[in-house]
This record gives structure tokens, sequence and C-alpha cells, in this order.
């Protein structure tokens, strides 16, 4: 099997390790890449530090044109993608499909931005001390963007941190998650038709052990991170000074109250409680019921869950497939059985087979099961029954993380409510958490983590703000 080179400032190397990518399915080797050496990394970061004066200079219709350019290309390309991304998450094709999309629209997004990208305009002679003063503000990247991203969208969400970039003017150096490279070296590939500067790019696949030497680099001063709590976290615990953005995980909650279209509800909640067989920080796990419509809603559920088509990602009908390794499917299984334990009821699913685990729903699972307050990050939910909006609201904020929550019901006022109550980054009205458009802003409070991402608030996530004072003027 070919090793595929890694990116080191806009060109292809190779280094003198590999990193053997398997599907988790079937256990088979779908790519082998090289890693590059401390020195080759080295060299990455000294060639994006060089560049940062000329990247932030770029005219916008470079900026732009880049973008497009990787949007275009990637759409050209997208049954290939695809199928890579297929390979190496072991997600079904269908998602695999829509993440394809999804990243041919955050890259046009970014392009569009990019061009509304003319600071503002700001007249100071409000006061009479400031006659004939004007400000211009405009937004400056603080420098070279290091992105560790994640396994579960290899593709989409490295799109989010590499985009708004480019867009924002910074250098970029991808540190992919070691399990799902390619997707990324694959972005790196089209990334290199483009005009941008040399060492305005690099994607390094280094091990997770060698990332702190890039986290802790003074050349890179904004680390963007996807993933999970203990290393984000752990990441800004080591780089206090640093600009560091951290989207971490979730357990989401869908709520369902006595007005919602149960069908509708039902279907969803299903789909996206299993959806990349739940690895995904906003897949359903939590979902909170009003009590007079339990069992109807539950008479629902569990045969839309159990209609789910599980099995081989490469067959274009299957809606669940494996999870990332055996291992990870093993600690979702043992999850299920300690609530098992514990208390909890198995309404469907509960098995696993190698990497793949079961649509699985729970009832009466304890609050303290991991199941219930931990990220599961499986295809996994547990079931709680509510009184009213009351307990719902107040089910849903007894968690210590805060990304997305969804609320099925068809009343404006109880809409509005859970927006202002809901203490999440983003409440969904009559839809699952799992909704996430990549234009609007994106990411968590309390655990869920710090800064947003979605193309506009992470080109102002990786700038800052700076003000021109022209004196003497007559406006
Ligand atoms: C995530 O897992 O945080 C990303 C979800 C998405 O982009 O849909």
């Amino acid at each position: 099997m070919d090793v595929r080179p890694f990116w080191l400032a806009g060109r292809p190397a190779t280094g003198d390790g590999e990193l053997t990518v398997t599907n988790s399915h079937d256990g088979r080797t779908v790519g082998v890449c090289s890693v590059p050496t401390p020195d080759q990394v080295e060299e990455a970061v000294a060639a994006a530090d060089a560049v940062r004066k000329e990247a932030a200079a770029l005219p916008i219709h470079v900026r732009a044109e880049a973008l497009a350019h990787v949007s275009r290309r990637l759409a050209e390309r997208a049954d290939e993608i695809a199928h890579l991304i297929m390979e190496e998450n072991g997600k079904p094709l269908f998602w695999a499909r829509g993440e394809v999309g999804r990243a041919v629209s955050t890259f046009r997004f970014a392009a569009e931005e990019t061009r509304r990208l003319s600071g503002e305009a700001m007249r100071l002679d409000t006061e009479p001390a400031a006659t004939g003063r004007l400000a211009y503000v405009s937004r400056v990247p603080y420098g070279p963007i290091l992105a560790i991203t994640p396994f579960n969208f290899p593709l989409n969400l490295v799109a989010h941190k590499v985009a708004p970039a480019i867009a924002a003017g910074a250098p970029v150096i991808v540190k992919p998650a070691p399990a799902t490279p390619l997707s990324a070296l694959l972005l790196g590939e089209i990334l290199a038709e483009t005009d941008l500067p040399a060492g305005m790019f690099s994607v390094l696949p280094v091990p997770n052990d060698r990332a702190s030497t890039l986290v802790t680099d003074p050349r890179l001063p904004v680390v963007s991170f996807t993933g999970s709590g203990p290393v984000g976290y752990a990441i800004m615990d080591q780089v206090p000074r640093k600009h560091v953005t951290l989207e971490l995980g979730g357990n989401a909650a869908a709520v369902v109250l006595a007005d919602a279209d149960l069908d509708w509800a039902a279907s969803r909640v299903a789909l996206f409680s299993n959806y990349q067989a739940g690895q995904s920080c906003i897949a359903v796990q939590r979902v909170i019921v009003e009590e007079s419509v339990r069992e109807e809603f539950l008479g629902k559920l569990v045969p839309a869950v159990e209609a789910l088509v599980t099995g081989d990602p490469a067959d274009e009908k299957t809606q669940v497939g494996p999870l990332v390794s055996v291992e990870a499917a093993e600690r979702v299984e043992q999850w299920v059985n300690e609530a098992v334990a514990s208390g909890a009821r198995v309404l469907t699913g509960g098995t696993r087979d190698g990497a793949t685990v079961t649509p699985t729903v729970l009832v009466d699972a304890p609050a303290d099961a991991k199941v219930s307050c931990e990220e599961v990050f499986g295809p996994v939910m547990i079931v709680q029954t509510v009184s009213g909006p009351d307990e719902a609201f107040a089910a849903v904020n007894d968690s210590k993380y805060g990304l997305q929550a969804g609320v099925f019901t068809r009343n404006l006022d109880l809409a509005f409510r859970a927006n202002r109550e809901l203490e999440v980054g983003g409440v969904i009205i009559g839809d699952v958490p799992s909704y996430r458009a990549d234009q609007m802003p994106y990411g968590g409070v309390k655990d869920s983590g710090i800064g947003r991402e979605g193309i506009r608030s992470a080109i102002a996530d990786y700038t800052y703000e700076k003000v021109m004072v022209l004196t003497g003027l007559s406006l």
C-alpha cells in the first residue's frame, strides 16, 4: 500500500514513521500515512511564523478564491471523499456523503464571509473633544492557528478550523486525530492547488503524545481544539496565556413536551441518537418526555429505533455503523451494563458485535450512572419522565455539560422560555439538539467548552479588534 505524504508548509513530505489507518467494521487496513519527524514539525511551525505577516495582508480576493476553489473541488471529488471518510472512520456512506456536502458549504460560507470583512467606520465626533475624528475598526489575526481535530467528523471539523483561518488571514497547522488522518491529508492536497503562500497550511499527523510540542510553541498563539474535556482542559492549563478555543462534549437532551408532534419527535430522536453510532457531541443522549405522552411516545420511539438499518458502513442503506474502534464499543457496552446493574431497564438494544453496538434505549437509569451524566459517544439514549416544562428544563440543566438542547413543542411561549432558561450554547425548537447549520455559531457553556465555531464566529475568535483613529477630518 502506498504511503501517503503529509503536508509541510504547502508541499508533500515524508518523515521517518508511518501511521496505519484501519476500518473498524472489518479491521482492514485502509491507508498508511507518513509521520513527520520533530525537525519537520519545527520546519512547519517556522514556515507558519515566517508567513504570518504576508498571510494577514493577503488580498481578500486571494483568500476568497482559495476557499471557493476548495469548496468546488470537494464537490467534484465528493464520492471519492465520502468513501474515504467511510473507510477511515467507519461512518456509513449515507452520513459520510452528508459530511462532504457540509464541508462544501463550510468552505463556500467562508469564501462569502471573507468578502464581507470590511471593518467598520465609527464616528467619534459624538463628543466635542473628538470633533473631526473617525475610528476605523478592523480585525487582525493573532497569528498562526494550531487546529487539533477529532475523529468523528474527519473532514468537516477540520474544515471548521481551516476555512476561517484562511478567511482571517492566519496560517494554520492541522494535527488530525490519529484514527482518521486521511481526510485531512486529502484536504491538504486540495489546498495545495490554490495560490495560498507556502507556509499557510501544514497537515501533520503526529501522535497525540507529541502534540504538546505544538501546543506550547509560542509561535502558535491560538489553539483550537475539538475533542474530549480532559484533553481540552489539560491544553488550557498548559498554555493559560494563549487564546484557546475548546469544543468539547455533551450529553445532549431532547425534550418532548405534551403538545409535540410525537411521530416527528420519535423519528428524529431515534435517528439522531444513533447517527454516526452516536459519535457526535450533539447526538441525543437524554430524552426528557412529559408524563402525559410518555407511553404513546415510547410506543413510537422504540419501533423507530428498531427499524434503523445497522451494519456495514459501505452499504448505502446502512444508517448505524460501527464505532471508531472495538475498544470504544466495549466501553459503551460496559457503561450500559453498569447502568443495568444499578436498575436501568433496556427497552431495546444493549448488545455489541465487534465495534458495533445495537441502538439502545434505556429507562430508569440512575442519575449517577455514566450513561446519564457522562458523554456516552455511542448509540445509547436514556429516557426520563417529567411532569411538565418546569421539570423538563430543570432536567436539561441538571448536567455538567451545555452544548445544545432540542425542545419538541409547538408553543411559541415555551420556545422563548426554553431559550431563556436552558444553559446551553444552542436551543433547537421542534427538532433534536443534533441540528447544526455550518454558518451558525456553535459551541458550549459549562464543561462543553469555550469559544464558538461557525465561520463568522470562528473568524472573530481567531482575530482581535484593532482601532485606527483618523484626526483632523471634515466629517
Ligand atoms: C460535534 O460533534 O461537535 C460536531 C457536530 C456537527 O458538526 O454536526
